[in-house]
């Protein structure tokens, strides 16, 4: 399979209900997807405002004050002490990143890329695109010998799963016996909700508790959408073993996917700054308090969100009866059969929403609850 051969977005298939949900008579509260509503912070609005002279060529690496205020990001926020420019680079958002990486690596025909069960579907999309095979797993024991990328995503897309120190380390140790590239999406790591994530911070897959100090082989990739509203900007980055950062550097200055230069002074300014980002938090915090009871008081059992934008929810009927249920009360939703075959029973509900309508979503769901049959 080729570029060409990738199917058409599923998104079509919500059409209905989406149209049902927005003849609500208090209207539509979508929460579909993950595309944040809040304002991108002024301090980084204001370093992009201050770049706008671009006149030269930006390099695919990215300037020396982004890669080292990349590393710094690692050792304040994750526990990763000790990376220096070589071990990072940015990226245009993840996206690209997670749909390439099997092209970057010379991946092909014959070799397996592993990813969650429940998974953001880009993973599967790289790895189709260089005709290798996917793989839906989330036991190391399961990873087959031919697989050459694993894919681990922690907290996860659509399911708000942790994986903790041991469990990534379990990840690592099998990634190295079957001689693959460990790859750890970690876009959510800031958001984490329950006990012990409302606390500690949210390990990534370079934390030395994780790799035994020893980084080969494994690749941590960021994005700064969520954490500071920078969807639109397309800013992201990976971490982790310098001779495949230089690998996939090389790679990507022959295809070109540099980042625009005023994105990166404003991804310095975001990164150097942890106070909007606590602030980011807290808004979903109080949305998440106010959303999670109501859903389960309308009948749905929440599994894992335990970190991440989502509640991944289930009535324990097909998620299409339940994305009926919810258009009935102007509520879109995301059906589990979009996030592989695996969980065709849940919905994923986001908190990207405004308070005013993550407010009526929750009180129609709680009215729903008491409501006469
Ligand atoms: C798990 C996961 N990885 C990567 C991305 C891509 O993020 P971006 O391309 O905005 O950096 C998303 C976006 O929703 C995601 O959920």
């Amino acid at each position: 399979m080729g570029v060409a051969d990738l199917a058409e977005y599923p998104w079509d298939a919500v059409a209905p209900y989406a149209a049902r949900a927005r003849a609500h008579a208090d209207g539509i509260v979508d929460l579909s997807v993950g595309s944040p509503v809040d304002p991108t912070p002024p301090v980084v609005a204001d370093a992009l405002r201050a770049a706008t002279d671009a006149h030269a060529y930006p390099q695919t690496m990215g300037t020396r004050a982004l890669r080292d205020a990349i590393a710094r990001w690692y050792a304040r926020r994750r526990g990763v002490a000790g990376l220096t420019a070589e071990n990072v680079l940015p990226t245009v958002g993840s996206k690209e990143l997670v749909a390439l990486l099997p092209l970057l690596l010379g991946l092909g025909p014959g070799d397996v890329v592993v990813h969650p069960r429940a998974a953001y579907p880009t993973y599967e999309v790289g790895a189709r695109l260089v005709g290798a095979t996917p793989v839906a797993a989330d036991d190391p024991a399961d990873w087959p010998q031919s697989a050459r990328l694993i894919w681990v995503n922690s907290p996860g897309n659509p399911d708000g799963r942790v994986l903790d120190v041991p469990a990534l380390r379990a990840a690592v140790l099998r990634a190295r016996d079957l001689g693959a590239v460990l790859a750890s999406d970690e876009c959510y790591a800031e958001l984490g909700w329950d006990a012990p994530w409302d606390a500690e911070p949210i390990p990534s897959a370079l934390d030395p508790r994780v790799t035994g100090g020893e980084l080969r082989g494994i690749l941590s990739v960021y994005s700064l959408s969520k954490q500071s509203n920078l969807a639109g900007y397309r800013a992201a980055f990976l971490a982790g073993d310098p001779e495949l950062v230089a690998r996939l550097l090389t790679a990507r200055k022959h295809l070109g996917l540099m980042l625009p230069l005023p994105v990166q002074q404003a991804m310095v300014a975001a990164l150097a700054d942890d106070a909007h980002v606590a602030q980011q938090r807290e808004r979903y915090r109080t949305r998440r308090a106010l959303l999670k009871p109501a859903v389960e008081a309308a009948g749905f059992r929440i599994d894992a969100s335990e970190a991440g934008l989502y509640l991944w929810a289930t009535e324990g009927r097909d998620a299409w009866d339940s994305m009926a249920r919810l258009a009935g009360l102007g509520i879109l939703a995301g059906p589990g059969h979009f996030y592989g075959e695996h969980f065709p029973q849940h919905v994923r509900l986001s908190l990207t929403a405004t308070d005013e309508r993550i407010a009526a979503a929750a009180a129609r769901l709680r009215a729903s609850a008491t409501a006469p049959v």
